[in-house]
């Protein structure tokens, strides 16, 4: 496992630094790796510690992203299923919806 968690927390920290209003778009990414990464990992396997413990889904998976639509991925993000957080009051519709994109862009063939 090495150092990588403590890597991603640090990464997720730098975010807020640079969320001023005056940044144009919705950065998906950004907002992926400050609130998702430590449970479903950077690129969506959910192979991180968290992500074992708490059965992760894994958002990488083709069949995953077949059977799911952009509105269960909003959904997942605003209520949070099983030991998931929900982001409902957390994020804006606005972050909400660039994360759902974030999320079809962890697709793997
Ligand atoms: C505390 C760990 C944790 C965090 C943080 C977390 N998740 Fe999850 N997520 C889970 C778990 C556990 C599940 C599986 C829940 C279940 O269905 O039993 C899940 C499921 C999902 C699903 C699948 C729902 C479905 O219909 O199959 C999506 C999409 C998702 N998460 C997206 C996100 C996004 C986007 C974020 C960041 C905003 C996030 N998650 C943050 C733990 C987490």
């Amino acid at each position: 496992m090495s150092n990588k968690p403590a890597l991603l927390g640090l990464l997720g920290a730098l975010p807020l630094l640079g969320s001023l209003p005056a940044l144009a778009d919705t950065d998906g990414q950004q907002l992926y790796r400050q609130h998702c990464v430590k449970c479903h990992a950077a690129d969506g396997r959910a192979n991180t510690m968290r992500g074992w413990l708490y059965f992760a889904q894994n958002l990488s998976k083709a069949k995953w992203q077949d059977n799911t639509s952009d509105n269960d991925i909003l959904e997942a993000i605003q209520e949070g299923p099983g030991a998931m957080p929900g982001y409902a009051d957390k994020l804006s519709e606005t972050e909400q919806l660039a994360l759902v994109r974030a999320v079809r862009d962890l697709r793997k063939p």
